[in-house]
């Protein structure tokens, strides 16, 4: 069907006075005396394309006037009556698919929550449109800047047999029917499709940490995996995740590229969508632009985890979980810390090698681990990072100190026998960063099809 995108109709000055023919769906209809307007909209750009009919010459089938009605118009291009864009004189209008007045997506503004229970169509609405233009323009951008800074991008496996963090979240995957009777956990895997447990990978990592051996420099951007049963705003079952593995750098190396990364990121998404950050701006989260901008122009700061925790200690609210040093932080920690202390993106480092995956580098102090966290306002952590250990003794130490099937890992600890370099790494939640530069307050919210617990429509 030979049509001209919205976005250029819109935008380009060289199709003023041509005639064009749109396709789009009917986002509102005005009626008045001589003439009346339709707004559509195809999804190319964040403005709709105003059509204008006059009445006295064109005789429109009302269908084509519904609210989600998709429609093919042709007509010519003129100086918008309002504004400096374009619009459309129509020629002629020709109805596609018409629609029902229970199209559940109506003109007044609707609630995000209702809006999830129809995923299938929310994405029509201009909230959803923008969030996920970004959220392409985002993930374009991740891509453009690991290739310019020659990062080599892999595809690591998605079934795996080994659990990189450890925090036993793994979904199986089986093929073994439902009500198979064993003996033993181990006959029962023995019997199954690849002979022994496996699952869906919670991080490419261990196998990153593969690749960056030969390369110095890999990056994944792809699905991970987590049966973690938190019903949070900012968990998923099924999430996105980008995690780049650096040979020959060590944390305050690492902590550079992941902050490099990060405003790279928002540079890109504030010059390529300044529509949609501006409609966050107003509708979703105000000062957002403000934010942004300023984010991408200032230091993020960097808070030793000893530190942070007797600004804690000394902190004039009251948590409901208390702080004592070797605890894990709870999300009212880190968004105290980013909210309040600091107001801006902050690193918390060396954290107790107890709370942490075996496969950190351990500090000298014998407490702590080479391993930080970059927590932002609003959602707290957005990338999980550490330098590697690359030593085999203190690696092998360490798994046999979280009770670690070993046999799981020889290939992993192989890379520090032959030729062990220091190497760190850092995951980034997609997800979570596209809620960040969007101001969407739920996870669910910036996903085509969330998967969370009870939830898979
Ligand atoms: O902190 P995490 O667990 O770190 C790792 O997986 C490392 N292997 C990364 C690495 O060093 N290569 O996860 C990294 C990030 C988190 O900071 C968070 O942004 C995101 O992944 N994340 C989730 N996002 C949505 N839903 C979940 N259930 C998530 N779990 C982690
Ligand atoms: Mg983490």
């Amino acid at each position: 069907m030979k049509h001209t995108d919205i976005f250029d109709v819109l935008k380009k000055p060289e199709l003023l006075g041509q005639e064009v023919t749109v396709c789009g769906w009917v986002r509102t209809f005005r009626d008045s005396s001589a003439v009346c307007f339709l707004e559509l909209a195809d999804g190319t750009s964040f403005p709709r394309l105003q059509v204008v009919i006059d009445k006295k010459a064109l005789d429109v089938d009302a269908e084509c006037t519904k609210l989600g009605a998709s429609v093919k118009v042709t007509g010519e291009v003129v100086k918008a009556f309002k504004g400096d864009g374009h619009e459309l004189n129509a020629k002629e209008v020709t109805l596609l698919g018409k629609c029902p007045p229970d199209y559940p997506i109506q003109k007044k503004r609707t609630t995000l929550e209702f809006l999830r229970g129809i995923p299938h169509l929310r994405l029509r609405t201009n909230t959803f449109n923008a969030v996920f233009r970004v959220r392409s323009v985002a993930a374009q951008a991740v891509h453009r800047y690991f290739h310019e800074h020659r990062y080599y991008y892999i595809q690591t496996p998605l079934i795996t047999a080994s659990d990189c963090e450890g925090a036993g979240e793994m979904f199986r995957v089986t093929t073994q029917p439902y009500n198979a009777k064993y003996e033993s956990e181990a006959e029962y895997y023995k019997n199954d499709f690849f002979g022994v447990k496996a699952g869906l990978s919670v991080s490419g990592q261990l196998e990153g940490e593969v690749a960056a051996m030969a390369f110095s420099k890999i990056y994944t951007f792809g699905p991970s995996f987590r049966a973690e049963n938190s019903n949070t705003t900012r968990h998923l079952a099924e999430f996105w995740h980008i995690e780049p593995e650096v040979a020959f750098a060590e944390l305050p190396d690492i902590i550079e590229i992941a902050e490099d990364m990060i405003k790279y990121l928002i540079r890109a998404v504030l010059e390529e969508c300044p529509d949609e950050i501006n409609f966050f701006d107003s509708f979703v989260e105000k000062g957002l632009k403000a934010k942004l901008e300023h984010v991408a122009t200032s230091d993020f700061a960097i808070c030793d985890y000893t530190d942070a925790i007797s600004i804690f200690q000394k902190a004039d609210v009251k948590f409901q979980y208390p702080v004592d040093w070797g605890c894990d932080l709870q999300t009212e920690h880190e968004k105290y810390l980013t909210e309040v202390v600091f107001k801006r993106p902050v690193f918390v480092t060396n954290y107790p090698k107890e709370i942490k995956s075996f496969y950190m580098k351990q500090n000298p102090d014998g407490k702590t681990v080479a391993a930080t966290d970059l927590l932002v306002p609003g959602i707290g952590e957005i990338i999980g990072c550490s330098e590697r250990e690359a030593d085999y003794d203190k690696l092998l130490a360490a798994m046999k100190a979280r009770n670690m099937d070993i046999s799981a890992y020889k290939q992993y600890l192989d890379l520090r026998i032959f030729g062990s370099v220091p190497h760190s790494g850092f995951g980034l939640g997609f997800d979570r960063f596209v809620m960040y530069v969007t101001g969407m307050e739920n996870i669910r919210d910036v996903v085509l099809f969330p998967r969370t617990v009870n939830n898979i429509m």
